[in-house]
């Protein structure tokens, strides 16, 4: 029987998003059983040369061919406890399947002999024979090494996968992350606090598969819970491929509000007239957020306590760095603080949040298409980096309209992921006013045959949202398809 792949893993081999693999098999251009696809297929669609060039065929002869230097040892290999454990379960596994096929070989020898003996004299026994012969020696012979299924062998040890239920959302654990830490880099919105093994939200039970702990907490698990194989991801890696039950937020309602003093890392410029303000929790205290919400800022600073409103610019998957946009604002004390330099490194933030619902919808993998209008693109870089980790689609537009002398701050990221991205489209449009500016990014965008039926994010002043908001329906987008954050 040929050698089944999960779709993810398929494309973990073949070095494509899994939105890919499924856009083929809603094509009909990859035919998948249950979910899982044949290695037979995986090759065909994908021939050999393809899937020996693939990032994950290249990772895996690195391992090989650096064998453990310094660097693969710390950034890619597991524990040496977690990876022994995993070889462990590899050979139990290996062991069983050598013991089944013993069995069946056993089987058949005495199946034939007993055919021998009943069929003795018999003129169809010749031909019976011969083909027993025929058949034991080509199953014998086997056939040539398999390049996927070895392939997924060391994929298994070195990245399990873990499966959450009831939402089916997998990703993979690699090197010496907890399962949690895998699971929010994955973009999947799990259920925790501290991370450091104290509050015990980041209860998850194991319903298949093998957990190994990698630190000590101290969140008291009862004998029960033990039993029952309850885990705290934050303190658990996975040895075996896993399936897990555990909450994960369905939104915005789900997430509690959170109070953190917060340092500042740096202060960037990223134009003139915009800073780059990279905050930083303590380790013990991270927040938990979804991509596209804001927060309350409150420094101490000589001149008195000065606060500030801001979306948050950064991917919930690092909940420790977080970045914000700050434009030039006399209006804002906030603001004025960090462009006098009155907020530098080392200076202390309170951050209270996270706030709004300017977040991601369950769009089935629908094209996602963004609108931002000059620091409207905080909240949209923030969407567009979770929705890359969490491989959301596999189209994206991002559509961004400068009417600020500052610009497109951050053409560089834009067009370094046009460049690395297959299916990202960067559309910069410069105009005077948001308003007829809206109009006019909109009217490119009905260029695009998959407008009607994407997912729509707008980010801006509150003339360029309620312009864009306008131009979107009267182009025949679903009012549930927008979703809007005017500043
Ligand atoms: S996140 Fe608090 S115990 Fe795991």
């Amino acid at each position: 029987m040929s050698h089944r792949l999960s779709l993810s893993r398929a494309a973990q081999l073949v070095g494509v998003h899994r939105s890919t693999l499924q856009k083929m098999v809603s094509e009909g251009r990859l035919a998948t059983d249950e979910g899982m696809v044949a290695a037979e297929e995986l090759r065909r669609a994908f021939p050999l040369a393809d899937l020996e060039g693939s990032g994950a065929i290249e990772w895996v002869n690195r391992i090989r061919e650096e064998s453990f230097g310094r660097r693969v040892r710390e950034r890619l290999l597991p524990s040496q406890e977690v990876l022994a454990q995993r070889l462990f379960a590899q050979g139990l596994e290996l062991a069983e399947m050598r013991r089944t096929v013993q069995r069946y070989h056993a089987l058949v020898e005495s199946l034939a002999a007993a055919l021998r003996a009943d069929l003795e004299g018999h003129p169809a026994q010749p031909r019976l024979a011969a083909l027993l012969a025929d058949g034991l020696g080509r199953a014998l012979a086997g056939e040539a090494s398999d390049a996927v299924a070895a392939i997924d062998d060391a994929l298994r040890v070195m990245t399990p996968r873990v499966e959450v239920r009831p939402s089916g959302h997998e990703f993979y654990v690699e090197g010496r992350d907890s399962v949690l830490q895998a699971g929010l880099k994955a973009g999947l919105r799990l259920s925790y606090g501290c991370e450091n093994g104290t509050c015990g939200l980041c209860r998850a039970r194991v319903v298949d598969g093998e957990a190994q702990r990698i630190r000590n907490h101290d969140y008291p698990l009862s004998e029960a819970e033990r039993a029952q194989g309850h885990i705290l991801m934050c303190a658990y890696s996975a040895v075996t491929d896993l399936k897990i039950e555990t909450l994960e937020a369905s939104g915005p309602q789900d997430i509690p509000r959170q109070e953190i003093v917060t340092t500042v890392r740096a202060v960037t410029p990223l134009g003139p007239d915009t800073r780059l303000l990279h905050l930083q929790t303590p380790r013990a205290s991270r927040l938990r957020f979804l991509a596209g919400q804001s927060a309350d800022l409150g420094a101490a600073v000589a001149a008195g306590d000065v606060h500030g409103h801001y979306p948050i610019a950064s991917c919930p998957c690092d909940d420790r760095n977080l970045h914000f946009h700050v434009g030039r604002d006399d209006a804002d004390a906030f603001a004025t603080d960090v462009f006098s330099g009155a907020l530098r490194a080392g200076e202390r933030v309170t951050l209270v949040g996270p706030a709004g619902d300017f977040v991601l919808r369950s769009g089935d993998g629908r094209p996602l298409v963004f609108l931002a209008c000059d620091l409207g693109f905080a909240p949209v870089k923030s969407l567009l980096e979770y929705a890359l980790s969490a491989d959301a689609s596999s189209s994206y537009t991002v559509a961004w309209l400068a009417t600020r002398p500052d610009g497109h701050y951050l053409a560089n990221q834009c067009r370094a992921w046009a460049a690395a991205l297959d299916g990202f489209a960067w559309i910069p449009l410069a105009h005077a006013e948001p308003a007829a500016g809206a109009e006019e990014l909109v009217a490119a965008l009905r260029e695009c045959p998959d407008l009607v039926r994407s997912d729509v994010y707008v980010a801006g002043p509150e003339p360029f949202a309620r312009a864009a908001e306008f131009a979107l329906l009267s182009a025949g987008v679903p009012a549930g398809s927008i979703a809007i954050h005017a500043s």
